[in-house]
């Protein structure tokens, strides 16, 4: 017999309460927890015969066939594709460019002979018509549907039969049979549950639009992103024009991949060479600025980091890094103080990652103290310089993961020297000056002349 039972869970942690409470008892947020239904027929059961039990080792691999998107930045960070059989979420916020993304990454498909239905939840069909016409995406072998029903969507798919299916947003459709508005958290659970079922039935690669709040969760539950195979995340900064993408989660291949986009009058274009434009806009020559080769994924870029340190007399000076981490900065600050002799105290400091990337990794301490250094002293380091390696608090100097390859592409630009870790291996085409210590480091960049 099928019962249903109604419980709640916390929107932001996922826990589950059989009542509904004020505040979440695993999490501690308040008004977090939402009614949801728990029918235990549709938890994701593929329903149909049982499977037999196969030897691993006569498992087809291919049955995780890719079909490229066409869109080459995308197929990078899918490991070549979609999967057939398979769901694909791509969330950011509003306005990023996911709808975009999808659009061409369909037109592409369906140039290439693959049957896309696209489901427009949000648009209507001559908005997304209208949108198509710019990006090159009018295909006959995109199908084209504005409707919210959940239902609605299954009977397309039976009518239409598809090879790729993408839902722009998850958040948009409905079951009329399910409790809460769209977008809720029972909503969007079940609703994806029902569509990672209609893949796995019919071989389809599912894609879901899924929208991303300000504080990067995503909206409705976390758990969707138990449920589907892949969990892609468009990022960016507004008032750039570049876009990332990342797979937070991904069945079929890594997730150390980054894909990289600039937002343009036609839609999105893929960014093969992200150093060069990163570095395109530098201004040679000016004290507080150093390139740092980082690695992004599995990809190594060169970005700009810069510093500007300026006198104050406020008892608290302000530390601010942006696309930096910001405890990061305030132990580069003191090491500078007790291990080199270069007080801050009587600054403020601000320092930047040009270009909106963040930087996440210690590999880049070594660019940034020699940036504030750099902008402290009013010095320049020479314009053919990189620099990486991670500080410890002894003010000594650490190797970077796969220092080599950063370096290399730090080399394929252009740059003749660098400034690293003792115990770097030599890299053709870049001379490396090494260092064990920060002291020694300021010297080697030219920031500080002799001891002092
Ligand atoms: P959109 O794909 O609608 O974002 P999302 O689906 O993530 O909400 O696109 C967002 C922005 O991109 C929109 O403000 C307009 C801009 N844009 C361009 O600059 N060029 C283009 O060719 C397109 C289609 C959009
Ligand atoms: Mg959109």
């Amino acid at each position: 017999m099928t019962r249903t039972r109604v419980r709640h869970r916390c929107t932001d942690c996922g826990a589950q309460s059989p009542r509904w409470l004020g505040r979440c008892p695993e999490c501690g947020e308040w008004n977090t927890l939402v009614e949801e239904v728990d029918d235990p027929t549709g938890r994701g059961a593929i329903v149909g015969t049982l499977a037999a039990a196969v030897p691993i080792d006569e498992v087809d691999p291919l049955g995780a066939a890719r079909r490229p998107t066409g869109v080459a930045e995308l197929d990078r960070v899918l490991g070549g594709g979609l999967v057939a059989g398979s769901v694909t979420l791509l969330g950011g916020e509003p306005g990023m460019g996911k709808s975009t993304l999808l659009l061409q990454a369909l037109g592409r498909m369906a140039a290439g002979g693959a049957r896309c239905l696209l489901v427009s939840a949000e648009e209507s069909c001559e908005q997304v018509r209208l949108r198509a016409g710019r990006l090159g995406a009018l295909e006959s072998n995109l199908l084209l549907v504005s409707d919210t029903s959940l239902a609605h969507v299954v009977a397309q798919v039976e009518a239409t039969q598809p090879d790729v299916l993408a839902i722009d947003s998850i958040q948009t459709v409905v079951d009329p049979d399910l409790p809460g508005a769209p977008g809720s958290v029972a909503q969007v659970r079940e609703c994806a549950h029902r569509l990672v079922r209609l893949a796995k039935e019919r071989n389809l690669a599912v894609v879901l639009v899924g929208h991303v709040t300000k504080d990067g969760n995503l909206a409705g539950p976390r758990a969707l992103e138990h449920v589907v195979d892949t969990v892609l995340q468009f990022e960016g900064d507004r008032h750039h024009a570049l876009r990332m993408l990342h797979a937070l989660k991904h069945r079929f291949g890594a997730t150390h991949e980054l894909g990289l986009f600039e937002m343009g009058e036609t839609g999105l274009v893929d960014v093969p060479d992200p150093s060069a434009l990163f570095l395109s806009d530098r201004r040679p020559g000016s004290p507080g600025s150093i390139v740092v080769p980082v690695l992004e994924g599995a990809r190594p870029l060169l970005v700009e980091v810069q510093a500007l340190v300026s006198t104050t007399t406020a008892p608290m000076p302000r530390r601010s890094a942006q696309g930096l981490e910001s405890s990061r900065l305030a132990m580069l600050l003191a090491v500078l103080d007790a291990r080199a002799g270069l007080p801050l105290g009587d600054a403020d400091v601000y320092t930047s990652v040009a270009g909106g990337v963040r930087v996440a990794e210690a590999g880049a301490d070594l660019a940034l103290v020699l940036a504030v250094a750099g902008a402290r002293l009013g010095v320049a380091v020479p314009d053919d310089l990189v620099a990486i390696g991670e500080i410890g608090l002894g003010g000594e100097l650490r190797q970077a993961a796969q220092t080599p390859r950063r370096l290399g592409e730090a080399a394929r630009l252009g740059f003749r020297r660098a400034v690293v870790p003792v115990s770097t291996p030599d890299v053709d085409g870049i001379t490396l000056l090494r260092v064990g210590s920060v002291v020694e480091a300021l010297h080697a960049a030219g920031v500080r002349a002799g001891a002092d």
